[in-house]
């Protein structure tokens, strides 16, 4: 099948799955503290509706699968799901992002399944700060989580922070300090404006702010290759440092032209652009019977919507009410 490319030339090969819409923590800078709405069960795509889809997208050159949430580790089975995907003619890498809560006891079944790539998600190193991000107090969990995979050899692990002036943009060098004698790639994302989460200019931290800051005591060395269409961290080696650093910089400088990415979220949605509601009901299609072909088809012509860039500090939600938990990580 032809491959997925958009009205602006950029060719789709990664898809971003989200598996649930529930999460055991509630990160302030994600979710409403009151929790979000949960979708009633049957309009969670079952794994089924997963695999056929996923095929599908594989056929028109899908090759890398990351699964997200929520908290993807809250599915049922998803050791599963994750050998399921990764047994795809097609797919080449299986990834997943997880607030590393349940890790520890999953990790051997996912390492066995063929997950490949781990992004942890943890905002803070002090553990009397994480109940303040994330409402709840499971700090050392997530530590353990994120040690046994480096002991399984998942490398480099990726750690992902949300970076909030006020709430842990003072930890930047702790971070930096934490990955010199660690196979882990620290990313400091830019805090990004979602619906009910808090998002104010003052707590906002450009990506350059944050990089002199370091710059200060660690020097950095880019690595990063212009040329890799999907780049979206700016990633930074430190002289005698196991580990790196890098940069999600999605406001300050997006990174849309490489955009090569889709979005699934859990009841079906598909979702071509973070900001932008242009959606294409997936679950409808699949659950009325529409053949591939069809499918394939309107997923193009979705496609050939997408628009070039977001803007996300004049429309946060693209005009559409959701949450960062409801679109999937
Ligand atoms: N800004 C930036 N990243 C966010 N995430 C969730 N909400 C935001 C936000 N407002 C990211 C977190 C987590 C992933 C699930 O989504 O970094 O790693
Ligand atoms: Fe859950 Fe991740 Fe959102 Fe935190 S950021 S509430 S861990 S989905």
């Amino acid at each position: 099948m032809e491959p997925l490319i958009d009205s602006y030339g950029r060719t789709h090969s990664y898809l971003r799955l989200s598996v649930t819409d529930r999460c055991n923590l509630r990160c302030v800078y994600c979710m409403p503290p009151e929790g979000i709405l949960r979708k009633d069960r049957e309009e969670i795509l079952s794994f089924e509706e997963i695999f056929r889809p996923t095929g599908l997208f594989a056929d028109m050159g899908i090759r890398k699968v990351r699964l997200t949430g929520g908290e993807p580790l809250l599915r049922c089975g998803v050791e599963r799901l994750v050998a399921c995907i990764a047994a795809v003619p097609g797919i080449e890498t299986v990834g997943m992002t997880t607030n590393g809560v349940l890790l520890k006891d999953h990790l051997e079944a996912l390492q066995k399944a063929g997950l490949k790539l781990l992004n942890i998600s943890l905002d803070t190193l002090r553990p009397e700060r994480f109940g303040d991000i994330t409402l709840r107090q499971n700090f050392s969990q997530v530590l353990e989580g994120l040690e046994a995979a480096l002991k399984l050899g998942f490398a480099p692990v990726k750690l992902n922070v949300v970076v909030i002036r006020g709430a842990n943009a003072d930890e930047l060098l702790d971070f930096v300090e934490f990955v010199r004698d660690r196979p882990v790639s620290v990313r400091f994302i830019e805090y990004m404006p979602f619906r009910a989460n808090n998002w104010r200019q003052d707590r906002f931290m450009p990506f350059r702010e944050m990089k002199s800051v370091i710059e200060e005591k660690y020097p950095l060395v880019p690595l990063d290759n212009p040329d890799d269409p999907s780049r979206v961290a700016r990633e930074f080696s430190i002289q005698g440092f196991r580990g790196s650093v890098g940069f999600i910089t999605s406001i300050s400088e997006h990174f849309c032209g490489n955009c090569n990415r889709l979005r699934l979220s859990a009841d079906g949605c598909m979702q071509l652009c973070l900001h932008n509601p242009g959606e294409l009901n997936l679950r409808h299609l699949l659950r009325a019977g529409c053949p591939d072909e069809e499918i394939a088809r309107l997923l193009r012509n979705a496609l050939a919507a997408k628009p070039y860039e977001h803007h996300a500090l004049e429309s946060p939600c693209g005009g559409r009410d959701r949450t960062m938990i409801e679109i999937g990580g």
